[in-house]
């Protein structure tokens, strides 16, 4: 166990959000000491305590392990010391984060300490939103990853699919204020306003009510030609139309767009369409591939997890006939869950293959901050990559205002996806 969590833990900083400065530093701090004690001679005194502490620490870890079992009660406090203790990293050797591989293994260029600039100033601007209650819509971790990603790119052309009352339209128009918009969404949001609050934005083409066409039907080439986009690496789609995601990449890629967003993408058997977390999903992933043994560790891992966050699956859940685990339950949905079509696990595994084959960059947002902070509980944060305000920093979670959010907003974290494509 322990080896699992020295090493989950290794791999977490190194994937740490591309944040290598930090992680280089780490590295040089540690070989220069060893490179001290090793010239000192002290080196073998020092290991040897070293494993003391390592030892004691490992049977501390477990004694907590036992108490967490045994704490059945649900509430609140139980959850914080579930974390606390039996530690989110202990189970991430075989409950750990998939994710999809890039061609060349690329990353972002943005850092933690970016995202946490950028928390500083999206805050604000997110109090200020016309649309207070967005059930059914975005909450604030995807608001914020929706907007950071999009000032940092900078692009000429936004399009979005799947607008329902504007809410991420509006948040599109605080990252870039004079950039145009197209919005495809079968019902106008202007229709929504009638009944509350929406946001109908004053630079934006709606593809919506008789006009709606879908993103797959659009004459691209037309449409960019008429906003006079010469370079589509200069524009930026955000999907948020719970279609087969699959669908919508070969769609992207036939039109020639780069920056692609998934709002939703939704962890292996949950969720409504076939996500990229989905197809990623696989045996040479650490976390990803699943057996559907109930007395596995896994199995064990799921069931104990599903008490404490409401979207967490256990193996009943995760596995359909002919234990079918991949997508939701062997199936792969479209739609809105309209659409429904069984597909074998060759079939799932030739997916991620084609995915990897056009991924320049896979980036899944991190949740903003730790569950002990947000008191979200609703999705389990060892299937989610570490967050940007770590649990227990509640002093940084309250000077960058997120205090102040109502506690709601912080429940409808999906991994917000960002990709970068190019042909194969
Ligand atoms: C979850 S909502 C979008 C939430 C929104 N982005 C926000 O900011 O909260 C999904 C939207 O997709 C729309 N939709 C359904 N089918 C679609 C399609 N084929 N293309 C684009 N949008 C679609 C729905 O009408 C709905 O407004
Ligand atoms: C649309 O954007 C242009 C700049 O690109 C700006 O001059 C104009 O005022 C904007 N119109 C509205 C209605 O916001
Ligand atoms: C999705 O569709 C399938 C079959 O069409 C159905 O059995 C299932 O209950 C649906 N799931 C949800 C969450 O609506």
């Amino acid at each position: 166990m322990l080896e699992r969590v020295l090493s989950s833990r290794r791999a977490a900083s190194v994937s740490d959000d591309g944040d290598e400065s930090k992680t280089r530093k780490h590295i040089s701090l540690g070989t220069r000491v060893t490179n001290y004690l090793i010239r000192t001679g002290h080196l073998w005194p020092c290991l040897l305590i070293g494993l003391v502490i390592v030892v004691v620490t490992s049977f501390v870890y477990h004694t907590r392990d036992v108490v967490c079992i045994s704490a059945s009660s649900s509430d609140h406090l139980s959850r914080l010391r579930f974390f606390a203790f039996d530690g989110l990293e202990t189970d991430f050797g075989s409950l750990g984060v998939p994710w999809c591989r890039s061609k060349h293994g690329k990353t972002v260029e943005w850092t933690t300490k970016d995202l946490i600039k950028g928390l500083e100033e999206f805050v604000p601007i997110y109090e200020t939103r016309p649309i207070k209650n967005n059930m059914y819509g975005m909450g604030f971790d995807h608001s914020f990853g929706l907007w950071f990603i999009t000032q940092w790119l900078k692009p000429e052309l936004m399009i979005e699919s799947g607008a329902f009352k504007g809410h991420s339209t509006w948040v599109l128009r605080q990252a870039m204020p004079d950039t145009p918009i197209i919005s495809l969404t079968p019902r106008h949001p202007e229709k929504y306003l009638k009944k509350g609050p929406a946001y109908v934005d004053g630079n934006c083409t709606y593809f919506a009510g008789k006009d709606f066409v879908d993103f797959g039907n659009v004459d691209w080439r037309k449409v960019m030609k008429k906003h006079g986009i010469k370079d589509l690496s200069q524009v930026l789609v955000f999907f948020d139309d719970h279609q087969n995601e699959l669908k919508r990449l070969k769609q992207a890629l036939k039109a020639g767009f780069r920056h692609l967003v998934f709002e939703d993408n939704y962890d292996t058997s949950t969720g409504d369409h076939y996500s990229f977390r989905q197809m990623c999903d696989q045996f040479y992933i650490r976390g990803g591939g699943h057996s559907c043994f109930k007395d596995s560790d896994e199995g064990r891992i799921r069931s104990r997890r599903k008490k404490f966050w409401e979207k967490a699956v256990d193996i009943e859940e995760l596995c359909g006939p002919g234990e079918a685990w991949w997508g939701v339950r062997g199936q792969m949905r479209d739609d809105f869950n309209h659409s429904n079509k069984a597909i074998s696990y060759a079939e799932h595994f030739k997916n991620s293959r084609f995915v990897e084959s056009v991924l320049d960059v896979y980036w899944e947002l991190p949740p903003v901050a730790g569950p002990s902070l947000t008191h979200q509980t609703r999705y389990d944060p060892a299937r989610a990559s570490s967050p940007i305000v770590e649990d227990g920093r509640y002093g940084l979670f309250r000077s960058l205002g997120l205090s102040r959010l109502e506690a709601s907003v912080f429940n409808g974290y999906t991994q917000m996806v960002y990709l970068q494509v190019s042909q194969e």
